[in-house]
């Protein structure tokens, strides 16, 4: 979830290029680089930091020329640091890359043994070798690239030159790549606010396209070299617009990135003919004896630890103990040698969250995170990490990150089933089979987001909501409870289903909505009771369910279907709807629905 421009033409291009660069600083980065061709040589500049430090050093360095490459990275694969920003190069290759290469060990291997050296920790180096290693072989320039891209496994977009030619190349894999239509310039971008000030005829490339620039003009084609033609779309954004791809909030657009942030969680990682899951980056310590299991967190990566417990219990029967981090350390929690504490942030510097794994360390215990950005604090000092790959999350309200975390503790489960041997390899391929499904059916809960918005507007004069879920539900309706609150500014809170005759059910009359999560578990009878006793006091009751049932129909106030999955995966579906409903409600008050009131991103203090 980088940024990338390409830039050929009759101008100077570092201009250009780092201008572009800065509109682009909003997506968060952690190091930049610039390649500028000039005369069959490229120079390359690389800093860790901001895009102003790169500019800085590029024009004390007076690096001059009309064709280029540049990019911001956001770490997935290696620390944040000079030698791992991109461009990489390898012979007279140079490479920028957006993405993942699923299967760049394997290729680094084989390329090692041919003598190519490697400079950095990138997935992304190994793309310029396989590149120049087609050209020693003999081969053009376009058709090395074509023949490279085909051992590539995973998602890119790329943005490639070489010395020797003045020629620029941009491929795209499941990873947005954008050609920008300018009278005798070329630029291209991975995303629009980059280059909407230059032109607003825009190219949104498709999967497997290569598009080759020449002498300011360009031609796109197929990945077996014929050539083919793409619509060209005239936009109306503005700069603000495009930042957030079209959509209104940047909360919004998270929201519908989930089902390819969830993809790039899985990618390399779940492997469904070995029932197997390979978190590579995790060196779990001989754990065969663990006797129990600690998660802690703050807000929502606290309520993926609430749902992680569900899921670690229901499957591998290792007890699990959570706690909200500020409360954790406070406590003096009694930890066993045998015991593994797993720390989730989104943002890796959540005090708390970090004063709660010194305390782990403190007891001797082996400490594990689950962070999505790659060099925070949390996830160099815990002894073990698993990145989500969730790409930068913007909006203040935690969307992506969530799911990410949900999933990221599902696969965990599964390898840690199978390294204790608790779960067969039937069990284990039977789950990767569903885990997979999930960005579809979330995908399909996306194209029916009118329904849910049309149910926001039938409630935005309520003050109070309470929400109710039973099992691995629960939690889930304590992140949809948080949601409401924190960006809607209206009260709501999260019971469960069982206790609310035990109090909260004083609260009910006509003025009380209540959302209820019920997909057909084995709770979900003693759910519908629950429901009658909302409805004998005369209560609002939405249900969101998984199969349509007729009984509640004419009851409910509405009810929403949603797809189903097997028990432990139900938050990641269930989530979705309910980040509608808030974010729809949030909307239509018109609240800054990005930055809400008192609220920061990263909360660094305790
Ligand atoms: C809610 C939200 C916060 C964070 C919490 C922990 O939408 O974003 O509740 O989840 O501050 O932050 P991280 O995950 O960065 O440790």
């Amino acid at each position: 979830m980088c940024g990338i421009v390409g830039y050929q033409g009759r101008n100077e291009a570092f201009s250009i290029l780092i201008d572009a660069l800065k509109k682009l600083e909003y997506r968060g980065y952690d190091s930049a680089g610039i390649a500028i061709w000039h005369d069959k040589s490229i120079e390359i500049i690389r800093r860790k930091g901001k895009v102003d430090d790169l500019r800085k050093a590029a024009s004390e360095n007076k690096i001059k020329g009309t064709m280029g490459l540049a990019h911001t990275r956001w770490a997935t694969h290696g620390i944040p640091s000079e030698r791992n920003a991109h461009p990489h190069k390898a012979g007279d290759v140079v490479v920028v890359h957006n993405g993942i290469i699923e299967n760049y060990m394997e290729i680094k291997e084989q390329l090692k043994k041919q003598g190519h050296r490697f400079t950095s920790d990138t997935d992304t180096e190994v793309i310029p070798h396989l590149i120049n290693s087609y050209i020693e072989k003999g081969e053009g320039f376009i058709d090395a690239v074509r023949l490279a891209i085909r051992g590539l496994e995973g998602s890119y977009a790329l943005g490639i030159m070489r010395q020797k030619e003045r020629i620029m190349i941009a491929v795209k894999k499941e990873s947005p790549l954008i050609v920008g239509v300018v009278d005798g310039e070329s630029v291209f971008a991975s995303d629009a606010p980059a280059i909407i000030d230059m032109t607003n005829k825009l190219i949104f490339l498709e999967d497997n396209d290569i598009v080759v620039f020449k002498d300011g003009g360009f031609r796109i084609m197929d990945i077996d070299g014929n050539e083919i033609n793409r619509k060209v779309h005239t936009v109306n954004w503005t700069g603000a617009m495009a930042q957030k791809g079209g959509f209104k909030h940047f909360m919004l657009k998270e929201i519908y990135e989930q089902p390819r942030a969830i993809t790039e969680t899985l990618i390399g990682r779940v492997r469904e003919e070995k029932a197997e899951v390979d978190l590579d980056e995790l060196k779990l310590p001989d754990m065969k004896d663990i006797k129990k299991i600690w998660m802690v967190a703050c807000g929502t990566s606290y309520h993926a630890c609430l749902i992680g417990k569900y899921i670690f219990e229901s499957s591998l029967r290792i007890p699990v103990e959570t706690d909200i981090a500020s409360e954790f350390r406070y406590r003096e929690p009694i930890m066993g040698r045998h015991d593994m504490l797993i720390l989730v942030s989104q943002s890796g510097e959540t005090a708390d969250t970090i004063a709660a794994m010194k305390e782990g360390k403190k007891n001797g215990v082996y400490t594990l995170s689950i962070c999505n950005v790659l060099g925070s604090t949390l996830s160099r000092e815990s002894d073990g990490v698993i990145f989500t790959h969730a790409g930068p999350e913007i909006g203040v309200a935690s969307t992506k990150a969530f799911t990410t975390q949900i999933t990221v503790l599902f696969m965990l489960m599964l390898h840690m089933g199978r390294f204790l041997g608790v779960l067969d390899k039937k069990t284990v391929r039977e789950k990767i089979v569903e885990l997979k499904k999930i960005p579809h059916k979330i995908q399909s809960i996306l194209n029916d987001a009118q329904k849910i918005e049309e149910m926001a507007r039938r409630f935005i004069t309520y003050k109070n909501f309470l929400y109710l879920g039973r099992g691995i539900n629960y939690p889930s309706m304590m992140e949809g409870a948080l949601k409401l609150k924190e960006i809607s500014y209206i009260h709501a809170e999260a019971y469960a289903a069982g206790e609310m005759k035990h109090g909260p059910i004083a609260l009910i009359d006509e003025n009380l909505p209540v959302f209820v999560l019920s997909p057909h578990d084995r709770t979900y009878q003693k759910t519908c009771s629950n429901i009658e006793e909302v409805f004998a006091r005369r209560g609002k009751v939405m249900l969101i369910t998984d199969i349509y049932d007729h009984e509640m129909s004419g009851r409910a106030d509405s009810i929403l279907v949603i797809p189903s999955t097997i028990y432990e995966l139900q938050p990641l579906l269930s989530a979705v709807p309910l980040q509608l409903l808030a974010y729809n409600i949030a909307n239509l008050l018109g609240t800054d629905v990005d930055q809400p009131r008192n609220l920061a991103k990263s909360v660094t203090v305790e």
